[in-house]
């Protein structure tokens, strides 16, 4: 995804982790033009997410994630477009609290990391650029994906889950969110 502005002087980094600051690291403090450029940024990539999963509206925004503690990761290529950069994908988590049903139908309170959205620009899928940010998130939350809860995933993320992590057996819900089998296995006691 391509912007009129330098992807590069916004996102040094090949992955970005943003927050409801919208800053990488606090480098826009006193730059305004710098932080309306990340928000077109989170913007364009939340309609342009909404389109491919087909949904009514974004579920990202810059304007939802200044008022949600949530994280998102933010991947980029950085020698195309004559060196400016472009934007490759995003992965946004958050913590939720959950009335999930466990293995034996027992409702159960938690709160785990969700994967709340997720995308891939679509000449791109099907590259490994979605498994390079989900690892990459994954290793700085120090996280195993079966310990996560993914709301309303699409075909594609479960076949992703299923292709890269071996996440197959979900317990059925009553929301939107999927668990797999073992999240209750490896959490009993601690939820
Ligand atoms: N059809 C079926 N499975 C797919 C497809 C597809 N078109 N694209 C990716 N996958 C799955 C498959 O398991 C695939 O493995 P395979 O090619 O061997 O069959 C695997 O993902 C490929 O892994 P990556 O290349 O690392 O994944 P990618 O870079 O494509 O990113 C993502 C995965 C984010 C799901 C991407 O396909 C995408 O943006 N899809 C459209 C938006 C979407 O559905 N996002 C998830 C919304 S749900 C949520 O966020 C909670």
């Amino acid at each position: 995804m391509e912007f009129p502005f330098d992807i590069n002087q916004l996102f040094p980094e090949r992955i970005s982790v943003l927050d409801h600051t919208l800053e990488a690291g606090g480098k826009f403090a006193g730059r305004p033009d710098l932080q309306a450029c990340c928000a077109t940024v989170i913007d364009e990539l939340g309609k342009a997410s909404a389109r491919a999963q087909q949904l009514p509206a974004p579920v990202t925004s810059a304007s939802k994630m200044k008022s949600q503690r949530h994280q998102l990761y933010l991947l980029k290529d950085g020698e195309s477009n004559g060196g400016r950069g472009v934007v490759t994908g995003f992965l946004k988590i958050g913590y939720k609290k959950l009335f999930l049903l466990d293995l034996q139908s027992v409702h159960v309170e938690a709160e785990p990391l969700c994967v709340l959205d997720f995308y891939i620009v679509e000449s791109l899928q099907r590259h490994g650029y979605g498994l390079e940010v989900f690892d990459f998130m994954l290793q700085d939350k120090n996280l195993d994906p079966v310990l996560m809860a993914y709301d309303r995933p699409s075909p594609k993320l479960l076949s992703f889950l299923a292709n890269h992590y071996h996440l197959t057996e979900n317990v059925p819900q009553v929301n939107n969110f999927v668990v797999f089998k073992s999240f209750f296995l490896n959490r009993s006691g601690n939820i």
